[in-house]
């Protein structure tokens, strides 16, 4: 089988499609022919060892696929060769075959997609958990969401009307900005040619935000907090700008406000039931249609290496996908 490897840390470039052994289910794994693999911001870090974790070298990159099992170890009993799935691991989803463990699989809905369902666990679930674990953002609130175009931050807004908030959505082109408000955004504001802090002003009539979804860090986190209403909570997401911010506390007292770490595959690990229950009302809101993944690029197992060198030069909205087969 062939598969995307990375044999040392580096930029997207110097990864290699090689050809691999076949893989063979160890004790409660499966092996998948994965279909369709999600691109996200974290395999462009993972691949730098610039990530939470560091995979020992070599390894696939690629961490949430849509597939048919192709065959199970003998003590698997809950799914067998011929079921669609969907599959989050830490590694491995930009190849052709994944091994996985069986307990981590979620049965394929039968009317949907593989290109949405490899698109629907990783930034659905993050900002599912960020927004209604954490910030138990309540209806008619107003959420300000920065890097609203990228894969956390749509599914953020989807989520967010969803719960009946009304979505301030901040990105750097008015051609982002497009998508966002087709995705359900209610004001849109262009923090490339706009004063963060007075647009929210506006926006909110004074009062601020009462939750703020930061998945970029950088020079925007502190405009973005001091535009806090009162007693709201600011997410901290992820720093796709590449700069980790520091904030004076002395807002928080001002404001009553609460910054809020988010870390969704820790919490997947720490609360897998929580998860599972979290994963069911997503694919319950995709039934009904109140959330649609926006999926902007397709890319072949070959081109892997540009999706991810795409999604750090700012290019795509929404959600990238490798289709391996
Ligand atoms: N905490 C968690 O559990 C968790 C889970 C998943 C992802 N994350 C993190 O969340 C962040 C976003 O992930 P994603 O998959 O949504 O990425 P994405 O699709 O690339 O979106 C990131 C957005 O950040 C903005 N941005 C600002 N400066 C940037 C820069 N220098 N380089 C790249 N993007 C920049 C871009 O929007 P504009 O051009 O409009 O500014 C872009 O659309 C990443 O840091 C990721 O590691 C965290």
């Amino acid at each position: 089988m062939k598969a995307v490897v990375c044999e040392a840390w580096g930029l997207p470039d110097t990864l290699k499609v090689k050809e691999l052994p076949d893989l063979q289910p160890g004790p409660g794994q499966v092996v998948i022919d994965v279909q369709a693999a999600g691109v996200n911001f974290p395999d462009v870090l993972i691949v730098q060892g610039k990530y939470q974790f560091k995979p020992e070298l070599p390894f696939v990159p690629g961490s949430e696929v849509a597939g048919v099992i192709r065959s199970v170890a003998d003590d698997v009993t809950t799914f067998k060769a011929g079921d669609k799935v969907i599959a989050f691991v830490p590694t491995g989803g930009f190849g052709q075959q994944l091994l996985a463990p069986a307990q981590a699989l979620i049965p394929m809905p039968p009317d949907m997609d593989f290109e949405t369902a490899a698109a629907i666990t990783l930034t659905y679930g993050t900002s599912y958990h960020a927004i209604v674990d954490r910030a138990m953002l309540r209806n008619s609130e107003n959420m300000l969401i920065l890097g609203a175009a990228g894969g956390v931050g749509l599914a953020a807004i989807e989520i967010g009307k969803a719960l009946g908030a009304r979505i301030i959505a901040c990105a750097s082109s008015d051609e982002k900005l497009e998508v966002c408000r087709q995705h359900g955004a209610d004001v849109l504001i262009n923090y490339s040619k706009e004063d963060l802090r007075e647009a929210v002003k506006a926006a909110t009539g004074g009062k601020g935000a009462d939750v703020i979804y930061d998945p970029v860090g950088g020079e925007y986190s502190e405009p973005a907090f001091r535009s806090i209403a009162w007693g709201g909570r600011h997410l901290v997401v992820g720093f796709a700008n590449g700069e980790i911010p520091k904030l004076p506390l002395n807002l928080t007292l001002l404001k009553g406000a609460s910054l809020m770490g988010v870390f969704w595959g820790e919490f997947t690990k720490r609360d897998p039931k929580g998860n599972m229950a979290n994963m069911r009302q997503l694919l319950q809101w995709l039934h009904e249609g109140k959330i649609k993944p926006h999926i902007s690029g397709r890319y072949k197992l070959e081109e892997a290496a540009q999706a991810l060198h795409d999604m750090a030069a700012r290019k795509v909205t929404g959600k990238v996908i490798v289709l391996p087969q």
